[in-house]
């Protein structure tokens, strides 16, 4: 058997790094029309950080894992088409920063019908609106030249998260397929879940129809942020009552009912997929007239910029209401730790909202480059979703600078922001970052990560989010 995937994103080369590691007998081919990022992916320098990932492609690169772009052979010669494009949110034209973008999905599938003399398997593994699947059904089928070849379409969404992605793809919690009803979309469910069961017990790979594979990504996903949001709105509450967000996320994370995950108080939740799945499917109920249901997950999103917004604000009101020509030392820069991942990142909004008040930032992140923070702090919303991003001309800002070292970004800075949860902050220094920085020196943790007592002895101003706050926090007006 031979796999192809088009699209070595974050989703396409750790996925099929794992296929490839667990089924030593299928080859696996991972197809990009971004050459730069392919032959990362065959460097030791891979275009994307993850744990544990560099292990797993050096153990099959070569074997039965290749990276290439020579699409058309790869995908002329595979049973099996996995694609793994972005589907970004529309930038313009209807549905304009709500709408999935299928462009480049839709490329995709003209590729796979030009490119096909066989019969295949064609898998969504992107993220996609519902009903997808027969839009794509119809792009292959009347693109294809060849009517003896025949093309079964089944949704197998991802739900890996990026900093943890090795270990959720090699114990997964399920995975899921969704295909149709009839003979040749069941022999193709039993195909693709015959690969899976290499390595992941058959009771976790669950099968179910077409439409509810694709909305149950989306549901999945709008869940997941809901509970950000939700105790996000919390976190404000207890900054005005005294109450303790930890001690609330606590103290309802033991109903079994409720769980403990996903409970953590932040800035706000950022990453490809949140913002854009969630806009998605709004998107979609606006358009079969579910007007209630789509502004009832919208609120979702917007307490998350509200999240950012208040962030900004306490800063900026804390520091006597002016930040102006004041450095501000940014700590983290990745959406979450564990990644260099800083799409929908809320640094971004966070660093913005600041510059906008005059502040210089020094963001320091340990994964990010300082080619990417350029990029993203002056690439308008959603650019970030094109297959060419990268490749983007990188400026350089007024009023961003960049740590080479967390030590380096606090010299003369006024306050530290801590916006990732990188675990290595936990351990710096911070009576010598004390001594480097002007005075009153703040910590604003927006993840809530750090000591906030000894913070507090060394003589910083703490700002705990959703904790009672010190007097000298009030803002000013
Ligand atoms: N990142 C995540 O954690 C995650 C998790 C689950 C699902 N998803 C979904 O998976 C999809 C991909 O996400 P990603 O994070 O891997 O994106 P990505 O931007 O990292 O990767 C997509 C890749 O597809 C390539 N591409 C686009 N059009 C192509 C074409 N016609 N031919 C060949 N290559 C092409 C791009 O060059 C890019 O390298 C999205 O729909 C996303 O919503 C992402």
């Amino acid at each position: 058997m031979k796999i192809a995937c088009i699209g070595a994103g974050y989703v396409g080369g750790p996925t099929m790094a794992m296929i490839a590691l667990k089924c030593p007998h299928i080859e696996v081919v991972v197809l990009d029309i971004n050459e730069e990022r392919i032959n990362a992916w065959n460097s030791d320098t891979l275009p994307i950080y993850e744990p544990g990932l560099l292990e797993v492609v050096q153990a099959a690169r070569g074997r039965n894992l290749f990276f290439s772009t020579d699409t058309s052979k790869h995908i002329s010669e595979a049973d099996i088409v996995f694609v793994s494009v972005n589907t970004p949110t529309k930038t313009s034209g209807i549905g304009a920063g709500k709408a999935a973008d299928l462009t480049y999905w839709e490329g995709a599938a003209r590729m796979i019908a030009s490119n096909s003399k066989s019969s295949k398997i064609i898998v969504e593994k992107s993220t996609v609106p519902v009903k997808t699947a027969e839009a794509i059904g119809k792009v292959l089928s009347r693109n294809c030249s060849d009517p003896s070849v025949q093309f079964e379409i089944l949704s197998n969404p991802e739900f890996l998260a990026e900093g943890t992605a090795i270990q959720d793809l090699m114990k997964p919690d399920r995975v899921l397929i969704g295909g149709s009803d009839t003979p040749s979309g069941r022999a193709a469910i039993k195909a693709l879940k015959e690969v899976y069961e290499n390595w992941i017990p058959s009771e976790r790979v669950l099968t179910c129809n077409l439409w509810s594979a694709e909305l149950a990504k989306l549901t999945a996903n709008a869940f997941l942020a809901q509970r950000i949001s939700s105790i996000n709105a919390i976190s404000a509450l207890c900054e005005e009552t005294g109450a303790d967000v930890q001690q609330v996320a606590h103290a309802i994370g033991t109903d079994s009912r409720i769980g403990n995950k996903f409970l953590n108080a932040s800035v706000g939740f950022g990453g490809s997929c949140f913002q854009k799945d969630i806009l998605n499917l709004c998107y979609v109920c606006e358009t079969v007239g579910l007007k209630e249901v789509a502004e009832y997950w919208y609120q979702v999103v917007s307490m998350n910029d509200h999240q950012k917004n208040r962030f900004v604000e306490r800063v900026i009101g804390s520091m006597f209401n002016s930040v102006k020509n004041k450095k501000v030392a940014i700590f983290g820069f990745a959406f979450k730790k564990d990644t260099g991942d800083t799409r929908e990142t809320p640094a971004i909004d966070v660093c913005k909202g600041l510059i906008q008040d005059g502040a210089i930032c020094a963001i320091y992140d340990p994964e990010v480059s300082p080619e990417m923070i350029f990029r993203d702090m002056s690439t308008p919303k959603f650019e970030w979703d094109k297959p060419n991003y990268t490749k983007s001309a990188s400026r350089f800002l007024e009023n961003v600078l960049i740590g080479s070292s967390a030590e380096d970004a606090v010299k003369g800075a006024h306050a530290i922001c801590v916006l990732t949860e990188w675990d290595r902050f936990k351990d710096y220094d911070y009576k010598a970052m004390y001594e480097q920085m002007s005075k009153p020196a703040f910590v604003f943790d927006g993840r809530n990560i750090l000591d906030h007592d000894k913070l507090r002895e060394i003589g910083f101003i703490v700002y705990a989010l959703g904790k009672p706050l010190d007097p000298f926090l009030q803002k000013v007006y």
